[in-house]
């Protein structure tokens, strides 16, 4: 098939309607005679809610309800930890009277207005038994233990991964060089604009949620299983979503509160959670602490790799970053490699995924030390990395699908304008009272696909196409992608085709969620698309009242938008409407086939980036940003560029700005607000130059497109930290690159 809109950049389908305001989001939503939930949240790390004092909250104006432990909302029990269901925490609230983080749900308010409910939840006194808890993941790394559920990812069940010399340790005993640091993180919030909110409304026993989700099939198997429903019983809606990196992906569980109080007060109900709350009732990505010892030889051949990886888990949750496992495991040819795990449990907020869970930290410990390695060796950092470059994946010795980091490398460095490095620091220069450096790192995400994606087209006698799938959109230009995928295979312009999504009732589509979502969905969107042409073309042969009747299916071709056959020449909306048919529908499924298994699958990129860093206060700034992309084939240019602008901010976030500090006696995270919490904004973004290649990889997936979601943040923290010491000298292997560790 030509491709004249795949590959394009096309602006958002749903851009207008975002920024005149016109796309509605979850807390827009409402129902006749709805209700508002306010959330009460425990003040304590640990213990149990030994009383509460709701009287004063209960008389309050408009208060319908105040539900409690000792008023509880029955939430049916949940799959614990390595069944993995969407939902966020392996506990339900207000089931029994425990309290295990601060900031956990021990209550919901309801009331006619949002202002009554949130003024009667502050009237709300409980009386703790609190208990020792664990906050402080710095005093926990002593007693880290191996992670009670495995590594979550198929090539990463085993600690050693290649041992060609006895033992990895031996093998950096001898080796010429090397390099051991330890590098930390603080725990990131995936933090969104738009709020976490809920609308939960009835109808004879189904229930609909308005929420913003990543999955809307996701949430809406959580609220069955927790809710005691079939999953005809309930349906999600999630037409728009402002953001999730992560935190809209499992269910949080204000959603199953909300709609167990809009059943037993027969009223629609939403909760809107102000930003502080989300900060203790939406997880968080893991606190990080790495050691990564490097062995080399003078040429700087890799001898050893071992990279050991200690994370924070929160005892309420299931996820958390498997930093090794999922970079240095595969990234560079080495004969010895080991890489490990172990977690640190702690009485805090659930750990989550937060956007490239596992290689945000994991490539920053090891990117950095890469580049000490060099400077150590006096190698250019690409050089080094050119020397690894591994061609199969190790210890499977399956080649890449599709491997393009050489060209990254090569192709940004151009692009930049790398200079070459040989010899101790060389700092870029100088510009007035800021020296600059300059940073490179490479990057890679996992190729995957979704176990099954199934998606609708429907051809209609206007002439106009709709296709849809319960994909989600949180940014990630999903809507346009579906439009142009369906378009494109069908030849008409993008403007004829409607995308749907953002609904469970939708075909089945487990949604956005590690880079998965373009990949999966585009694959079923094809299979639907050669569906209905097929279908088209028997149609237009088999039925009487056809023009095209009786002519063997052959000689009929399909091509934009039309059916031709020598002189006659009909578009698909014509024949259907000769036909007497409103409509033609055909459904698409796709899933991930046998023959991936003879690779191994990634996307790729490599960063550049200039910083300058004042001389005496230590800030530090962003100049300019390149970043080489080897995605696959690129559906939007447009979007897929603001995937990449994003991911990168993240890592910008994660470098230089973001981390939560829990207070060490009671667990409450000090900056949980957003004023408090910094995150990275326009004034702190560098110039741009964001390049793909263009290498489909059809062993994937049938249109070549892989995923670029995440990849952006991967490297982007390694990139600015090895600038900033390519400026200064000094290496900071603590995130986040503050001030005071500058001066
Ligand atoms: Mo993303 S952290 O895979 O939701």
């Amino acid at each position: 098939m030509s491709s004249p809109i795949i590959g394009t950049s096309l602006t958002r389908v749903d851009g207008a309607a975002k920024v005149t305001g016109r796309a509605d989001y979850a807390a827009d939503a409402a129902a006749p005679g709805m209700a508002h939930g306010a959330l009460v949240l425990s003040t304590v790390a640990r213990g149990t809610v030994h009383a509460m004092d709701t009287a004063a909250a209960e008389r309050a104006e408009g208060v319908l309800a105040v539900y409690s432990p000792f008023n509880p909302l029955k939430l049916h029990r949940i799959k614990t930890t390595a069944d993995l269901s969407f939902v966020g925490q392996f506990w339900l609230p207000l089931q029994d009277d425990k309290v295990r983080y601060y900031g956990q749900i021990i209550g919901l308010v309801v009331a006619e207005t949002y202002e009554q409910a949130r003024y009667a939840a502050s009237l709300i006194h409980p009386d703790y038994r609190t208990e020792p808890a664990r906050t402080s993941f710095t005093d926990g790394l002593a007693r880290a233990v191996p992670p009670p559920v495995p590594v979550h990812f198929e090539d990463s069940q085993v600690d050693i991964v290649t041992a060609g010399l006895g033992s990895v340790d031996e093998a950096i005993d001898t080796a010429p060089v090397t390099v051991s640091v330890t590098y930390t993180q603080p725990p990131q919030v995936p933090l969104a604009l738009e709020p976490h909110a809920v609308l939960a409304s009835w109808e004879e026993g189904t229930l609909t949620l308005r929420l913003g989700s990543q999955s809307p099939l996701g949430h809406a198997l959580a609220a069955a299983e927790t809710l005691g429903l079939a999953m005809d019983q309930v349906r999600v809606l999630s037409p728009h979503v402002g953001g999730a990196f992560g935190g809209k992906l499992y269910v949080w569980p204000h959603p199953l509160l909300t709609a167990a109080a809009a059943r037993e007060l027969d009223r629609p109900v939403r909760t809107v959670l102000t930003q502080e709350q989300v900060f203790s009732v939406v997880g968080h990505r893991s606190a990080v602490s790495q050691t990564v010892t490097l062995g080399a030889e003078r040429d700087g051949t890799l001898v050893a790799l071992k990279h050991d990886a200690v994370s924070s888990l929160s005892l309420s949750g299931v996820i958390y970053e498997t930093a090794a496992h999922t970079t240095s495991r595969y990234t560079y040819r080495c004969p010895n490699i080991h890489v490990g795990q172990t977690v640190v449990p702690l009485d805090s907020p659930p750990t989550t995924w937060v956007r490239a869970p596992g290689e945000a930290p994991g490539s920053f410990a090891l990117e950095s030390a890469m580049d000490e390695l060099a400077t150590e060796l006096g190698l250019d950092p690409i050089d080094l990395r050119m020397r690894n470059y591994a061609t199969v994946f190790p210890g499977r010795g399956v080649p890449w699908s599709s491997k393009h980091l050489d060209e990254c490398y090569r192709v940004g460095a151009e692009r930049f304008g790398w200079q070459p490095r040989t010899g101790p620091r060389q700092p870029a220069g100088e510009e007035d009272d800021w020296l600059v450096g300059t940073g490179m790192a490479g990057a890679t995400y996992p190729g995957q696909l979704l176990p099954i994606t199934a998606a609708g087209v429907r051809l209609t006698a206007a002439g106009t196409a709709a296709v849809s799938s319960a994909a989600a959109d949180p940014g990630t230009g999903m809507r346009t992608v579906l439009a142009m995928v369906c378009a494109d295979d069908l030849g008409i312009p993008v403007d004829r085709v409607e995308a749907h999504l953002g609904d469970s009732a939708l075909p089945l589509n487990y949604g956005a969620f590690a880079s998965m979502g373009t990949a999966s969905t585009t694959a079923a969107v094809r299979s639907a698309t050669v569906a209905v042409r097929r279908q088209l073309v028997e149609l237009a042969v088999g039925e009487p009242d056809s023009p095209f009747h009786g002519l063997p299916e052959d000689a009929v071709t399909y091509a934009e938008g039309r059916l031709v056959s020598g002189e006659l020449n009909v578009g698909f909306g014509e024949l259907l409407t000769l036909l007497g048919r409103d409509s033609l529908d055909s459904p698409g499924l796709a899933m991930p086939g046998a023959e991936r298994l003879r690779f191994a699958i990634h996307s790729f990129a490599a960063h550049f980036c200039e910083v300058r860093v004042h001389r005496s206060t230590g800030e530090v700034r962003l100049n300019r940003w390149t970043t080489v992309v080897d995605g696959g084939r690129i559906i939007n240019r447009k979007t897929a560029r603001g995937q990449i602008v994003g991911g990168v901010m993240f890592g910008i976030g994660q470098a230089l700005l973001e981390g939560l500090r829990a207070e060490p006696e009671t667990g409450r995270f000090a900056n949980g607000n957003l004023a408090d919490y910094v995150v990275p904004v326009h004034a702190d973004m560098p110039g741009f130059d964001v390049h793909f290649l263009d290498h489909p990889d059809t062993n994937f997936s049938p249109l070549g497109a892989r995923g670029i979601g995440e990849l952006g943040t991967v490297g982007t923290a390694a990139a600015i930290g090895n600038a900033v010491f390519n400026a200064t000298g000094r290496r900071v292997r603590d995130l986040p690159i503050t001030v005071d560790k500058l001066i």
